[in-house]
């Protein structure tokens, strides 16, 4: 259980980072991206709320897990058309040169996403959701470490 909190801390810090600066003057695209970004973080803070602190209800990771699988996929890659670059964002380049992997992760949010919002509505307990949590904080992490340039 302690390496699986300490997954949910850190997933907390990462998404708590973003949060703290405001993106001002990103635009269109780049700016419904990091909204998006955003939402994702609070979702994923919510899961870390319920399943930390507790009480684990259910329908909050019902709803996470839906608001992430909403972000992810094709509604995720569609947001980054080629070479769409602001001053304030953090998206690498490498999103373009090595698309099918940026890609992928998407799917893999997706799907990460989705098998956790079906666990809670199937009555899975807080330790298996738990699980299907870090796998989701494991996607994040991979697609920010090879594909988002912190700033
Ligand atoms: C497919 C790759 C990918 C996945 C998966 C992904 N992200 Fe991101 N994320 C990015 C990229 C790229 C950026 C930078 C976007 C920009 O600034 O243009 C970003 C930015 C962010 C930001 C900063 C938003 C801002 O502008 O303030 C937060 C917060 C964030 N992601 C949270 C998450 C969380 C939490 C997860 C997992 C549940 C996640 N992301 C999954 C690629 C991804």
């Amino acid at each position: 259980m302690r390496l699986k909190l300490v997954g949910i801390f850190m997933v907390l810090a990462l998404a708590g980072a973003g949060a703290a600066f405001a993106h001002s003057g990103a635009t269109g695209l780049v700016k419904e991206r990091m909204d998006a970004m955003l939402e994702i973080g609070d979702s994923m803070k919510s899961l870390g709320r319920i399943l930390k602190s507790g009480p684990y209800d259910p329908e909050v990771a019902i709803v996470a897990g839906d608001a992430i699988a909403g972000h992810a996929g094709e509604e995720l890659t569609e947001l980054f058309p080629e070479g769409s670059l602001q001053p304030q964002s953090e998206a690498s380049p490498a999103i373009w040169s090595n698309w099918t992997a940026f890609r992928d992760y998407a799917g893999d949010l997706k799907s990460s996403a989705l098998a956790l919002k079906t666990m809670a509505e199937q009555g899975a307990d807080s330790l298996a959701l738990a699980d299907a949590f870090g796998e989701l904080a494991g996607t994040c992490k991979a697609c920010h470490q090879e594909f988002r340039i912190k700033k």
